[in-house]
């Protein structure tokens, strides 16, 4: 017979019936029993999580392993924690824990009041604003998002990254990050600061004093060797990016350029900082390089402060090449060793009198007569910021123990700088005659410097150098 059915199941219902009972009150018999067990280990749960809580240190350590695997997920961080999801937090101390931002709306920019323009920039326009409730005055600036293919502009993101990083007073503050209606308009809202450097000097009369200048540098200083110490290169530092308030407190702005690096510092893109601001490493096109691109900056910065100009006003890569050696000298193999190999090198002709005398390792000081107000001690911290080889260029935090800034005069007091009258604060300004920050995802060029020393460069038909005479053009 090929059915499965019992023999017995047409036969004698009545006894179906009677297994089918006995099946139930097993069953039923069964149930009881997990449910009794499962309400005794609630118990026995409850009652460890409670002398642990007694046991747990004030602060919150403990050494306990969580009863379970948590999810951290930011729902979960966010959720209030009370009873035994409090505990597991307190466990969760202890282990390795990986930043997570909290995500959120943003709101919206009619949460502010647009006061006047402050400048368009290469990468955004900013304004001055009031946030309506609070009635503070900030800084916006609406991220461009022209030549983004890719939905929002790298430049942009990195500024929101690195800011968020970077909290420190003398960087800029970024208070929160607010969308228009579309969802291209970005917006960074940042601590409003009266001015920048760059039309600071441009407007000034005389330079700043030299204890003015060891103040500024002091805080320049100091938000570079924090930026360094989270290994963020700036690679935009130029005197517009620097800005001041009427407090005397000088911030590090415009983190447009910025990004993490590494050790050893992985290949980048030789296409940053502004012309004026160059390093020689980058001009030469070095694909590896380091915080020291912003100590050259830095370097270029304090001569500018000195002089109210900016210190190496090249018209294009080459012009800017000739007059970098024509400050410094040329470079040699003994105070730059290995510069040779890199790629734009190899066309460069050096005047072959001076490679021969140049003697030792030091960077030669820079032409005392181009600094004649600053002391040995800051001439000396000067040449080294701008030393060819960037190896022996200071790190910011060896500059700022340098005798230069314990040396009569002393830095002056913040609350004691002069102030000014704000531009920002008041009239849309003119687009300064100064080089662009250079655009992102352009390939740096491919230079010949075969003409620096005696050939056509579109520069100054001439330059006195350090010892020797170059021919432009
Ligand atoms: N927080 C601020 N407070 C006051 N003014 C500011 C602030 N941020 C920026 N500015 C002004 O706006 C100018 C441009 O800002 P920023 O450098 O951030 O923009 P950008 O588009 O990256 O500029 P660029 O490419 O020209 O360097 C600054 O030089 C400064 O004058
Ligand atoms: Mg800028």
């Amino acid at each position: 017979m090929s059915s499965s059915k019992s023999r017995w199941a047409d036969e004698d219902p009545e006894a179906d019936a009677l297994i089918a009972q006995r099946k139930r009150e097993k069953e039923e018999k069964r149930r009881a029993k997990a449910e009794k067990q499962r309400r005794e280990e609630e118990q026995t749960q409850l009652q460890a999580a409670r002398s642990q809580s007694a046991t747990a240190s004030p602060n919150g350590d403990s050494d306990a392993p969580p009863k379970k695997r948590r999810r951290l997920s930011n729902e979960q961080q966010q959720q209030p924690t009370s009873g035994v999801d409090s505990q597991q937090n307190q466990v969760k101390s202890n282990l390795l824990q990986f930043p997570v931002l909290e995500w959120g709306p943003c709101r919206h920019v009619d949460n502010f009041e647009r006061l006047n323009h402050i400048e368009e920039g290469s990468y955004g326009w900013v304004s001055r604003a009031k946030e309506i409730t609070t009635g503070e005055v900030v800084a916006l600036k609406k991220l461009k998002m022209e030549n983004s293919p890719d939905g929002f502009p790298v430049t942009g993101l990195r500024e929101i990254q690195t800011l968020l990083k970077a909290r420190h007073q003398n960087v800029v503050f970024l208070r929160e990050v607010v969308m228009g209606n579309k969802m291209d308009e970005v917006y960074l809202v940042m601590d409003f600061l009266e001015h920048d450097l760059k039309t600071l000097l441009d407007d000034m009369r005389e330079p700043f004093l030299p204890s003015e200048i060891k103040t500024l540098l002091l805080q320049f200083l100091s938000g570079l060797e924090f930026l360094h110490s989270q290994w963020i290169m700036h690679r935009d530092l130029k005197t517009s990016n620097l800005l001041m308030n009427n407090r005397g407190e000088l911030k590090i702005a415009d983190f447009g350029m910025a990004r993490y690096y590494g050790d050893p510092p992985p290949k980048l893109t030789q296409l940053v900082v502004t012309l004026w601001y160059r390093s020689p490493e980058l001009l030469l096109g070095a694909e590896t390089y380091g915080p020291e691109i912003d100590m050259w900056s830095l370097g270029c910065i304090f001569g500018e402060l000195l002089t109210k100009e900016p210190l190496l006003q090249g018209k294009n890569e080459v012009d800017q090449v000739s007059k970098i050696f024509a400050l410094t000298g040329p470079p040699t193999s003994q105070i730059w060793p290995g510069f040779r190999s890199l790629p734009n090198a190899k066309s460069l002709r050096l005047p072959p009198s001076y490679s021969s005398t140049q003697k030792g390792t030091a960077p030669p000081l820079l032409p005392r007569a181009k600094f004649p107000f600053l002391t040995n001690s800051g001439l000396q911290l000067l040449s080294s910021l701008l030393a060819l080889n960037p190896a022996v260029r200071p790190t910011a935090a060896e500059c700022l123990k340098h005798p230069y800034f314990r040396e009569d005069p002393r830095p002056k007091p913040k609350e004691m700088f002069p102030t000014f009258p704000s531009k920002a604060g008041m009239e849309k300004r003119r687009r300064r005659e100064t080089p662009e920050a250079p655009k992102r995802g352009q390939e740096a060029p491919k230079l010949d410097f075969a003409s620096v020393f005696g050939g056509q460069t579109g520069g100054d038909a001439g330059e006195a150098g350090a010892g020797f005479t170059l021919r432009l053009g």
